[in-house]
């Protein structure tokens, strides 16, 4: 069979990344990378410098700018929605705060039942207009880029939601689920619901395909994972129709074989698991990634050598490069644009 040439019309969407995710030929592998919009880049700062964090989060234009930075620099296969994953804690009736250098914090950490019974389950679209609000501009006004929308795994909400903030040991989240563990299934049912229809609104409003960020699923035994993260992540993707949808967690080596049962239609891997030997073990399923964040700082030509190597790994369809977690402050552009050049290169 003949490979599919992809051609770019002059008002057509790249469709590189979707054609990835659906498992389909494209000509060269798709290219973008978590939190690429961020304080690595200079012109991110430069907004920065005039607006909070969260003030940039609820404003969908300033939003909308920022998505676009990364875009326009390095000619990517997808935007990502500028927004956070946390803004979902806001709409369920908890503040967020991020200024401090600290980390996102909390500050009233959802723990007794008393707790539980003062959240809302609210109407996403009511809450949470930001976000797709920012995606319809995008589409206006980068047609050719598709954008994707994303949130939160429950389990790592529930983290932040339960701790109050980043933690070494989550240890009020898992004592809740080790102690309390009718409190968590609770929160993970309101967060999981949210969360679905929180993506689908995102689709709604025009992303091409949606991610969930399950960060820190990887804390859990594997038992724990099966028996609160697994679930949880089916349940919000139940709710979810219509676009490509990828799970992420960092730390997925020891859950690999369990990560399609979780429905979504491709899987993102951290670093620490060799890129085919997770193919192998997945089946079919389209993957993500996964070059270390870190390799962005080394010279170009090491930085091309593990690029290649992934590549060459994965293989030529059902693969999207990413990195294995998000980009770093101070992470080097000369660094991205090696990454970026090397993947463009590739041919099968
Ligand atoms: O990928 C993108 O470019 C889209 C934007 C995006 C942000 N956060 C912007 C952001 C996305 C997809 C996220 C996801 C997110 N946020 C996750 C899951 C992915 C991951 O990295 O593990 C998590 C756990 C968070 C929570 C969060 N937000 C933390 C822990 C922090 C502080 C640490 C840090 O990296 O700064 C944030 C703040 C945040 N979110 C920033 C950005 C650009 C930095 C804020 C600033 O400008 O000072």
């Amino acid at each position: 069979m003949l490979p599919v040439r992809y051609t770019q019309g002059p008002h057509s969407m790249n469709d590189r990344v979707l054609r990835a995710l659906r498992g389909e030929v494209v000509d060269r592998t798709p290219v973008w990378f978590m939190r690429q919009a961020g304080r690595y880049l200079p012109e991110y700062q430069k907004v920065r410098s005039r607006v909070g964090f969260l003030e940039l989060c609820n404003d969908s234009g300033l939003a909308c700018e920022v998505t676009c930075q990364p875009v326009d620099r390095f000619a990517l296969d997808a935007a990502i929605v500028f927004s956070d994953i946390l803004v979902v804690l806001e709409a369920i009736g908890r503040t967020v705060e991020f200024e401090g250098g600290q980390g996102p914090r909390v500050p009233e950490p959802v723990r007794s039942a008393s707790d539980v019974a003062s959240l809302v389950r609210p109407d996403v679209a009511e809450a949470l207009p930001v976000a797709p609000e920012t995606i319809r501009l995008f589409r206006k006004v980068r047609p050719d880029t598709p954008i994707l929308g994303f949130a939160g795994a429950p389990f790592t909400l529930l983290c932040y939601l339960v701790d109050g903030g980043s933690s070494r040991h989550w240890l009020h989240t898992k004592q809740m689920i080790y102690s309390a563990p009718d409190l968590a299934g609770r929160l993970l049912d309101l967060l999981a619901d949210v969360v679905g229809d929180y993506l689908q609104l995102q689709i709604d409003a025009g992303a091409a395909a949606v991610q969930l960020f399950d960060t820190w699923a990887g804390v859990l035994a594997p038992a724990d994972y099966l028996r609160w993260a697994l679930p949880s992540v089916q349940r919000a993707l139940a709710r979810v129709k219509r676009a490509p949808r990828i799970y992420y967690t960092r730390d997925c080596a020891a859950f690999l074989d369990w990560l399609p049962e979780t429905g979504a239609d491709a899987i993102g891997l951290d670093w620490r698991v060799e890129i085919g030997e997770a193919r192998r073990r997945l089946g079919t399923i389209p993957v993500q990634g996964n070059l270390d964040p870190v390799a962005l700082f080394a010279p170009p030509a090491e930085i091309r050598r593990r690029v290649r190597a992934i590549l060459d790994a994965a293989g030529s369809t059902g693969h999207v490069f990413n990195l294995g977690h998000g980009v770093l402050p101070g992470t080097p552009i000369e660094g991205v644009e090696a990454m970026i050049d090397e993947v463009r290169r590739f041919r099968i």
